[in-house]
């Protein structure tokens, strides 16, 4: 069947034996759509931007470099070719660039422009928008001075019309679509060498980087059980297959889980933060997934759906060791609960990385603490990017737990979980600052929390530059 979207407001039908595997970058520039670039392949440098658009307007911006054609089915997508009005006028972002001399190679601009035009709706702050785009030659000052001289507000796009289809491309490499866990789970148990594919930030590498291209590939993106965060007293379920974006659009005002929004603002960038889900994270079971220390200090539990019914299974019951978990043949995971932290109770999520933004982190530090009064009367500690796998550090928690909150304690506690721990030496740190990082993150919760009159943190220079969007 084919793969159908809408291009720059035109409708495509892709030939029913174009690989669905195929990155919409390859196809893109196969087409003769060149102005997409190809800088690094792998979601870093942002050159390859194009922005998905929906009917109410809201534009989000993709690494067309990890997309799959089989992801792009049923969107409405618009590439830097699509941008200029009908007469050739250049759109209001580019006529920016071009006045702000905010370009010089240019070869980043086009991935540039296109995270502008999604900024234009998304608004937001400007650094967040660009950390997913790299510029080598022109420095960002005069991408900002363009970003400040902008005032951009359009129309809504049409979306090519919603099909049944849910399997695309041909006989020997499949993309399904399903759009039921039912289906889902048939599917797996057709296909037990299916690729399970997420928002694929985290697979696309294994077609873009590797060229693998498997006989079967099920998409969860359209399933409905798998998709919505509902938020309550008791905390929030959210669809493993909703990306990171809507989470972050939920939990940006809710106090709760102020840190956890802190932390996923860090995550990537936006283009990764619009595909990138929970589900992906946690199917990982990368040592170094940001989202599964908050997780595990937060106590959330998992539900898994598969061929012998659901389970529940504590987030710290499903990692088991190095890129290791517990999903059973022909699981996934449907749902992720974030219980909501007990009022005062503190929680903190930190990252420690070499940039800070839009890079893995070298070490995770997430804590929940519960009070009565002085006292702790609960203690969570996790940590990522310390062993093999994210996990709880019990030593330290025994340290904290019905101990008042005071310096020596956190000290203590710091030294107990730079002594658990076991971190290796690799490009993003050596063992040893690990060890130092860890104990260090845990004093600067204290710092924070209990003495912040005494706290002080340098952070990025505040920028000039106040986005002036108008978001319609
Ligand atoms: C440029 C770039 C920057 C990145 N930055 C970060 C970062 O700062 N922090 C970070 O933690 N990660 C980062 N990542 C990694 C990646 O974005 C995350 O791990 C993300 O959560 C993966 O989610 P996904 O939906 O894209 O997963 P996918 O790529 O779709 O899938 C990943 C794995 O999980 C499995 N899976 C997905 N969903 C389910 C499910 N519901 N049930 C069972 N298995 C499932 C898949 O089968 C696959 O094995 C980055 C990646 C890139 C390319
Ligand atoms: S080519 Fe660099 S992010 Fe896609
Ligand atoms: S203008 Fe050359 S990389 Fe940005």
């Amino acid at each position: 069947m084919s793969i159908c979207f809408t291009l720059n407001g035109e409708s495509r039908s892709l030939p029913a034996h174009t690989p669905p595997a195929m990155t919409l970058l390859d196809w893109l520039r196969a087409a003769g759509l060149t102005g997409t670039k190809e800088g690094c392949a792998e979601g870093d440098c942002g050159a390859c931007t194009v922005v998905i658009e929906t009917p109410d307007g809201a534009r989000a911006p993709v690494n067309a470099c990890l997309m799959t054609l089989g992801q792009a089915h049923g969107l409405a997508l618009r590439s830097v070719e699509g941008l200029a009005a009908p007469d050739g006028a250049p759109h209001p972002v580019q006529a920016a660039m071009l006045a702000a001399e905010a370009t010089q190679c240019g070869f980043c601009t086009p991935g540039i422009v296109m995270s502008l035009y999604a900024h234009a709706r998304m608004g937001g702050d400007a650094h967040e928008a660009l950390a997913g785009n790299l510029c080598r030659c022109t420095g960002y000052r005069p991408i900002l001075d363009a970003v400040a001289a902008l005032a951009v507000a359009e129309g809504a796009v049409p979306v090519c019309p919603a099909s049944d289809i849910t399997a695309l491309g041909p006989p020997e490499h499949r993309f399904f679509l399903p759009r039921s866990l039912d289906d889902t789970l048939s599917l797996r148990r057709d296909h037990p060498a299916a690729w399970v594919l997420a928002g694929g930030t985290d697979l696309g590498l294994r077609f873009s980087e590797h060229r693998e291209n498997p006989a079967a590939i099920i998409c969860l993106r359209d399933v409905a059980e798998l998709r919505g965060i509902s938020a309550g007293p008791e905390g929030l379920s959210v669809g493993a297959a909703e990306p990171y974006a809507a989470l972050l659009d939920q939990i940006a005002d809710d106090p709760d889980f102020a840190a956890f929004a802190g932390l996923l603002r860090r995550l990537g960038s936006r283009q990764i933060r619009a595909l990138g889900t929970l589900g992906g994270n946690l199917g990982t079971a990368s040592p170094i997934g940001d989202a599964l220390p908050p997780l595990l200090a937060l106590g959330a539990r998992l539900n898994l759906a598969g061929p012998n019914g659901a389970r529940d299974l504590a987030v710290e019951d499903f990692l088991l060791g190095y890129r290791r978990n517990a999903l059973a043949a022909g699981e996934i995971i449907a749902r992720v609960f974030i219980p909501r932290p007990a009022p005062g109770a503190i929680f903190a999520a930190e990252k420690l990385s070499r940039r800070h933004d839009q890079d893995i982190s070298a070490v995770g530090l997430s804590v929940l603490l519960e009070r009565d009064g002085e006292v702790i009367t609960r203690a969570r500690i996790a940590h990522g990017g310390c062993g093999p796998m994210a996990a709880r550090a019990p030593e330290a928690e025994a340290l904290l737990q019905g101990a008042p909150f005071t310096e020596a304690q956190a000290r203590a506690a710091g030294e107990a979980l730079s002594r658990a721990i076991t971190p290796m030496d690799d490009l993003r740190g050596t063992a040893e600052y690990r060890r130092v990082a860890a104990r260090n993150l845990l004093l600067r919760l204290y710092w924070r929390a209990a003495r912040p009159d005494a706290a002080a943190e340098i952070m990025a220079l505040p920028t000039p530059h106040a986005p002036r969007f108008i978001a319609p």
